[in-house]
């Protein structure tokens, strides 16, 4: 089975990018960390950073028939991207999303976000380990309950 881990816009500088809120680990790290996992659960992760909403689409509209699952950390997109939020619905793939910080304890505009309500769940404010968490919910979901 095949999950997406799909990273938005600035997301390829984590580690450079006020570490203090974000961690000070890179995207090649946390991908690597990810597909190391994902092999452990059986999964095939396919990873994918763009700072374009419209590159997140292109490649949503084309893997999305041989997946299984998304994990996305949207970044600002998060907040006003409904492009990007239709093609997520579109795929009909169980969605978790992740956020590094906790969104609710920031600026106002970052608690709301259009991907929730299309999403089986939100991980956010723990960190990198975010990601692994959302992979481990799909193993459970999709390996062994088939079901939340
Ligand atoms: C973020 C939170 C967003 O508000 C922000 O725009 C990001 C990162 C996070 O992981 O905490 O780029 O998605």
């Amino acid at each position: 089975m095949q999950i997406l881990c799909l990273n938005g816009p600035n997301l390829n500088k984590l580690g450079e990018r006020n570490p203090g809120l974000y961690g000070t680990i890179s995207l090649i790290e946390i991908e690597s960390e990810l597909v190391n996992l994902g092999k452990q659960f059986g999964f095939d992760v396919f990873c994918f950073q763009s700072n374009g909403e419209g590159q997140l689409i292109d490649l949503i509209q084309e893997k999305a028939s041989t997946s299984h699952g998304i994990i996305i950390n949207a970044g600002a997109l998060t907040h006003y991207g409904f492009s990007l939020r239709d093609a997520l619905e579109d795929s009909s793939l169980p969605i978790v999303e992740i956020h590094l910080s906790n969104i609710y304890r920031r600026e106002p505009w970052r608690s709301n976000s259009v991907i929730a309500p299309i999403s089986v769940g939100q991980i956010c404010g723990l960190g990198w380990r975010g990601y692994l968490y959302a992979l481990q919910f799909f193993n459970y979901h999709l390996n062994k309950e088939n079901q939340l």
